[in-house]
């Protein structure tokens, strides 16, 4: 029997232990990226749950975020939007500044990357503490569109983040965890 998607994924994410600091466990999707048979079911694995969703616009977040955004908006025959870290983007711009585990980062948004009302599925690679997606959908409220449902591979429960992006009303929905 075939594995289902969700399975065959996970079980392509390489593990790299105490990285980029002791006590981390990398997640790196990488290996799925390379291999065009796993590329293809990842794609198709987004592309199937939204295909019908009536979005006008997928957005990315930079810099995991724009490898499947970008290929997931070409297959629904929809435009990308990019969501930089900070001094990247060259248009007038939104910003919202979020935390991490030490410091903080900002993300930013071109002030007319959306239409009013635009139905945006947001798109990472995955989410730990949560901080990088919400600030994300912030910043697509911000001008206007609606966070139809913001998509990772990897949710982290963990950290707790995926939690919060629900309570913070965000719809999402990750392939798979690492418990
Ligand atoms: C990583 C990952 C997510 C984010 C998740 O991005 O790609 O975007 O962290 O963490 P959070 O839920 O705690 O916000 P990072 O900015 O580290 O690197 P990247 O530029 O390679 O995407
Ligand atoms: N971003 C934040 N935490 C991560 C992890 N454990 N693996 C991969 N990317 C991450
Ligand atoms: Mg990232």
């Amino acid at each position: 029997m075939e594995p289902r998607n969700e399975d065959y994924i996970k079980a392509r994410i390489r593990t790299v232990p105490d990285w980029p600091q002791p006590g981390v466990q990398f997640r790196d999707i990488t290996p799925l990226l390379q291999d065009p048979k796993t590329f293809r079911v990842l794609v198709d694995t987004f592309v199937h749950r939204y295909m019908d969703q009536k979005l006008d616009v997928v957005a990315g977040v930079d810099a995991r975020g724009f490898i499947l955004g970008a290929v997931v908006a070409y297959e629904l025959n929809l435009g990308f939007v990019p969501i930089r870290k900070k001094g990247k983007l060259p248009f007038a711009t939104v910003a919202e500044e979020y935390e991490l585990e030490y410091g903080s980062a900002t993300v930013e948004i071109h002030c007319d990357a959306c239409h009013a009302g635009d139905r945006v599925l947001l798109i990472d690679d995955l989410v730990a503490t949560g901080g990088t997606m919400i600030a994300a959908a912030k910043l697509l409220t911000r001008i206007g569109a609606t966070v139809v449902e913001a998509a990772a591979i990897v949710d982290l429960p963990e950290l707790g983040g995926s939690k919060l992006v629900i309570e913070q009303g965000i719809p999402l929905y990750t392939i798979c965890d690492f418990a």
